[in-house]
């Protein structure tokens, strides 16, 4: 049966998010986007996603700009069509759960500066994790848009999904995504997981999110239109494909091949991309093009591709960038001893750093990461699958598991982030917001921000700019700064006793997170077993035990780089 209509199918815009955080590092600025924001509002796009972690990061990190001033900026010109971010659930865009205050001021101050739809998500896909954030949209006048993260295990059902999705709407959510971050939705599972969605909810808008890292994501998007879908996420073609999203252009031709329509400006898809083309040799930087246009192992490993890039740099940070293969076969053992956690911020790296470190030490689990001990013990949320009972309880070692929603443990954060702040620090409210997700990474740029103009530091992503116009050959220094050189050992006579080798390099440190106190004091008695110190590695503090009992004698100061198996103290 011919149809009369054609259905419509919108798209939603990525090329100010999730496209450049996929292929240019996050790099775009907000003049960039203010000079195309107008043709980009008029070509049609059902929203335009342009806010995330790591765009709020990356502003006032290395552009030295104020996120909210860039959100308010492109309001202010596009009037038709609705500005949308990622929100990472309780993590709003960090990598940890923040009080339930700071949730709701942080949504109510992007909805007052001009956020409309916001696509809220749980790593784990648990709703509690959910619910304060999607109530805030509601209370504030947002579109809350409930995610669902596609993955696939034993324990990943459509049934299961479906549930979740009956959850997301009981919260009150306005739509729904699917969201597959690691582009393994193939056009079958996803017409599968569509229909079923929409049988169970056929009011309920269906969007669907994917990269095309695998190649998969154009015709999936098909797939899932035909089975109900009513909106896919694109970027401008030269912003799209490798490990962003499918591009606009291409899947614009291809829904209406076969009926849709997509109500998109085609003559301004045009502009748009070619102000990007020219755009794109200042912005994307050199190891963009070291990017395979497919990667075919994610059809087999399932790992998303940014976590591959992670694994590669923080094997190398170790000087075993040949143990990649290893990490690989590692890695998915590691997220079903986990409880099968799709592989999203901040899981991906929590699992990630696990499986480098069962590599690294030889024996699995010999080194737990902290993040791993509190993911085991709930501080994260319901795992998808329980933990073998046995395994739980070793890598929660002293830590109690807990049961309940993780925030529910926190107290009010906003007024103790106001009370840390140094005086005549900020400027507004939302500053407060900004130090309370990224403390070090907001005072950073407050201190830039409030000094003489005359006399600032350079910006760091012109700084990276210039010295990539001075490599023509395109062949990037490779990005290790932030890891010394191994250190050699402290000369003179060592003190007798049992050492206590660094298992890692990275960096020393005597506390387990900053500001806290020793874990053992210079010529303590300690037990075997007991942690005594830290060596933070691949962004991670990994806490160093005793191997045996007797009086501690620190040799590395607090702070200092080490290498892989330095003497960082003596027990006995
Ligand atoms: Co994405």
């Amino acid at each position: 049966m011919k149809e009369t209509i054609a259905r419509k199918v919108r798209i939603t815009d990525t090329t100010l998010r999730d496209a450049h955080q996929s292929l240019w590092a996050t790099r775009m600025r907000t003049d960039d986007i203010l000079k195309i924001a107008e043709k980009i509002d008029a070509a049609g796009y059902y929203s335009l996603e342009c806010w995330g972690g790591a765009t709020f990061d990356v502003c006032m990190r290395f552009l030295r700009e104020n996120p909210w001033e860039r959100l308010r900026q492109l309001k202010k010109v596009c009037k038709k069509t609705p500005l949308q971010m990622l929100l990472r659930g309780q993590n709003l865009l960090g990598y940890k759960h923040y009080p339930d205050d700071i949730v709701e001021r942080f949504v109510a101050l992007a909805c007052e500066n001009g956020m409309d739809i916001f696509r809220v998500f749980d790593a784990l896909n648990d709703p509690r994790n959910l619910e304060k954030a999607i109530a805030s949209v509601k209370k504030y006048g947002g579109h809350a848009q409930g995610t669902i993260c596609y993955t696939t295990s034993p324990v990943h059902t459509v049934e299961k999904y479906v549930s979740l999705a009956r959850e997301l709407r009981s919260m009150g959510v306005d739509s729904l995504c699917i969201k597959d971050m690691a582009g393994i939705l193939t056009p079958g599972a996803a017409r599968e997981l569509v229909g079923a969605l929409v049988k169970a909810m056929p009011d309920m808008p269906i969007q669907v999110h994917s990269h095309m890292t695998s190649g998969m994501a154009a015709a999936m998007y098909l797939a899932a239109v035909e089975a109900g879908a009513g909106c896919v996420d694109c970027a401008i073609s030269t912003l799209s494909s490798f490990s962003s999203q499918p591009p606009a252009e291409s899947m614009v031709s291809i829904l209406e091949s076969v009926g849709f329509d997509c109500s998109l400006d085609r003559s301004l898809l045009a502009e748009i991309n070619a102000y990007f083309k020219a755009l794109k040799a200042k912005r994307e930087p050199a190891s963009a093009s070291r990017v395979e246009a497919v990667d075919a192992g994610v059809l087999v490993h399932a790992i998303p591709g940014g976590m591959i890039s992670n694994l590669r740099s923080q094997l190398a940070q170790q000087d075993a960038l040949d143990r990649l293969d290893e990490v690989l076969e590692e890695l998915p053992k590691t997220r079903a001893d986990l409880g099968y956690p799709p592989l999203v911020t901040p899981t991906s790296q929590i699992v990630g750093v696990q499986s480098v470190l069962n590599v690294l030490s030889g024996k699995r689990y010999s080194m737990v990461t902290d993040e791993t001990r509190r993911y085991a013990a709930g501080y994260y949320g319901r795992t998808p699958a329980p933990i073998e009972p046995k395994l739980r309880k070793k890598l929660c070692g002293s830590l109690k598991p807990i049961d309940c929603r993780p925030a529910d443990l926190l107290k009010p954060g906003l007024v103790a982030a106001a009370d840390e702040l140094p005086p005549n620090t900020i400027k507004a409210e939302e500053d407060i917001l900004s130090y309370a997700l990224f403390p070090e990474v907001a005072l950073g740029y407050f201190k830039w921000r409030n000094a003489d103009p005359a006399k600032r530091d350079p910006i760091p992503a012109d700084v990276e700019e210039a010295s990539r116009a001075a490599q023509p050959s395109g062949h990037s220094q490779a990005s290790q700064a932030s890891q010394p050189a191994p250190a050699s050992q402290a000369s003179g006579p060592a003190p007798s006793g049992t050492p206590v080798p660094a298992p890692l390099n990275g960096t020393f440190y005597r506390s387990d997170a900053p500001g806290k106190p020793q874990m053992a004091a210079d010529g303590a008695t300690v037990k075997a077993g007991d942690a005594v110190c830290v060596v933070e590695a691949m962004k991670l503090f990994n806490p160093i035990k005793a191997p045996a009992g007797g009086k501690i004698t620190f040799l590395v100061e607090h702070g200092k780089p080490v290498a892989k198996g330095q003497t960082l103290a003596v027990v006995g």
